[in-house]
């Protein structure tokens, strides 16, 4: 393990990063400030080519594409489009994927692209040899096709991206959402999903793809926010009424500190599903990679919101850039009556961790002493390196996430989920069930986990640039 110390940058490597900041994070100069008035409809969804209420069954098909990420301009993309229909196009993010809870769910993937690619359902919990990795396939040659199934088992917002070059290829647009929907969901007005991303443009409006030393050590952040794979799109909503909305959090880097002032916002659901308790908040983190479901009511009262990120601490003295707008509500029409809130919501049950459940650290941590080539650990290896995580299935283990680095790290399983334990070691349920979760710099997370899918499974930070630097590793459960 390497030690806390080695892992610090050193004051001048800060002081590189201090100076270039600036410039990076300036709101682009090339757009204008106002909203594009984009009408476009909300993301399509997959067409479902298989009549059985209990089977879905679609084609996806990843390609480059063009799409207009400023008013006017084009951008030369990686994409997916909907391969039942002949007139898709590739768009960003790709169409959005829904299946009732229950339903076994086929997805066709077919490569367009020139290079290798696969598909990994983020947060499903699916049979390992289905889980997208290269420990669980191939990777899908250009010009090939692979069949995933599963049952989706879970109700609940989740995502699917590449597991092949992960950086590059979620950030030219590759990454849709997956919603799985419950018999019982509370009764709202409009359920949207609503996917966070920013990018990286030129002046022109196409995709930067220069990669400097400051992306690869914070994540790269984009000088342009997108919801939806719009920038500051006006959604249209209807006072007094409530909705859903649906974050999953697509970017390389970005934390989304979101708020929407003159609303009501009530945490709902996290990347495992609803919580036992609605929790009221004027802020909701998400962190690259997590999910939240928040019940918004809307004012009495027609008028203009602004969903707005907020800064969001993360490390490295990234700069204050103040509130940014990422998207408009319109809120306009008759009004409607605010429904009762539902009064029951699912039991949590909480891992039962004694003081002899056997205990695991994993420690994350940062090497830039040369800021050209940042280094990202697990336990002191980068991965391919470090031996993978051994153990039995159904086994109940308390994990320790150590982050000895300078930032953030959001750490990611896959195939289950796990709770977040509090200060004396009892799951916390007003976190539900997570596969992804905030590691602060310089602390502890501790965490109660079921071993109960067996396989090969990754287990990674979800800043794409770390994955992919080494901050990666495999956890193997024993059949
Ligand atoms: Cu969304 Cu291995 O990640
Ligand atoms: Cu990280």
């Amino acid at each position: 393990m390497i030690s806390r110390d080695g892992n610090r940058p050193s004051r001048s490597t800060l002081a590189v990063t201090r100076s270039t900041l600036p410039v990076l994070l300036a709101v682009c100069a090339c757009a204008p400030a106002e909203s594009d008035g984009s009408t476009r409809p909300a993301t399509a969804e997959l067409v479902d080519l298989d009549p059985a209420p209990d089977r879905v069954r679609v084609v996806l098909v990843a390609a480059e594409g063009e799409v207009e990420l400023l008013p006017g301009t084009r951008a030369a993309v990686w994409g997916y489009r909907d391969g039942s229909n002949p007139d898709a196009i590739v768009g960003i993010p790709g169409p959005l994927l829904r299946a009732p809870q229950g339903a076994r769910v086929e997805i066709e993937l077919r490569n367009e692209l020139q290079v290798e690619t696969t598909i990994h359902w983020h947060g499903v919990r699916l049979p390992a040899d289905q889980d997208g990795t290269t420990a669980a396939q191939i990777a899908v040659a250009p010009g090939e096709t692979f069949t995933y199934a599963f049952i989706a088992a879970d109700a609940g917002t989740f995502w699917y991206h590449p597991h092949v070059e992960a950086d590059v290829q979620i950030e030219r647009g590759l990454y849709g959402a997956f919603v799985v929907d419950a018999p019982d969901a509370p009764e709202v007005a409009a359920d949207r999903v609503l996917v966070l991303d920013d990018v990286k443009l030129r002046a022109d409006g196409s995709l930067d793809e220069d990669t400097n030393a400051l992306d690869l050590m914070l994540g790269r952040q984009g000088n342009v926010l997108l919801v939806d794979g719009r920038r500051r799109p006006t959604l249209v909503a209807t006072p007094g009424s409530r909705e859903r909305w649906r974050f999953v959090n697509a970017a390389n880097g970005r934390y989304f500190a979101l708020r929407l002032p003159g609303a009501t916002l009530r945490v709902i659901g996290s990347d495992g599903g609803l919580l036992p308790v609605p929790r009221e908040t004027d802020t909701v983190l998400v962190a690259p990679g997590e999910r939240y479901d928040v019940l918004v009511d809307l004012p009495t009262t027609a008028g203009l919101l602004a969903l707005q990120t907020v800064h969001y601490d993360r490390g490295h003295d990234i700069p204050d850039p103040g509130p940014q707008t990422i998207a408009e509500l319109d809120v306009r029409g008759e009004a409607e009556p605010t429904p009762d809130l539902p009064t029951t919501w699912p039991a949590f049950a909480p891992l039962l961790v004694a003081a002899d459940t056997p205990t695991r650290e994993l420690v994350l941590s940062e090497d830039d002493t040369n800021a050209e080539d940042p280094k990202f650990f697990i336990d002191g290896a980068a991965f391919p390196a470090g031996d993978p995580v051994m153990v039995d299935r159904d086994a109940l283990e308390v994990w320790t996430i150590t982050n000895e680095a300078e930032m953030d790290h959001p750490f990611h399983i896959h195939g289950l989920f796990f709770q977040v334990l509090d200060g004396a070691g009892i799951p916390r349920p007003e976190i539900g069930w997570k596969d992804t979760v905030n590691v602060p710099r310089d602390s502890s997370v501790r965490l109660a986990v079921r071993f109960d899918n067996p396989g090969d499974w990754m287990m990674h930070c979800h800043i794409l640039e770390h994955a992919e630097r080494g901050m990666m590793g495999m956890l193997h459960v024993r059949e």
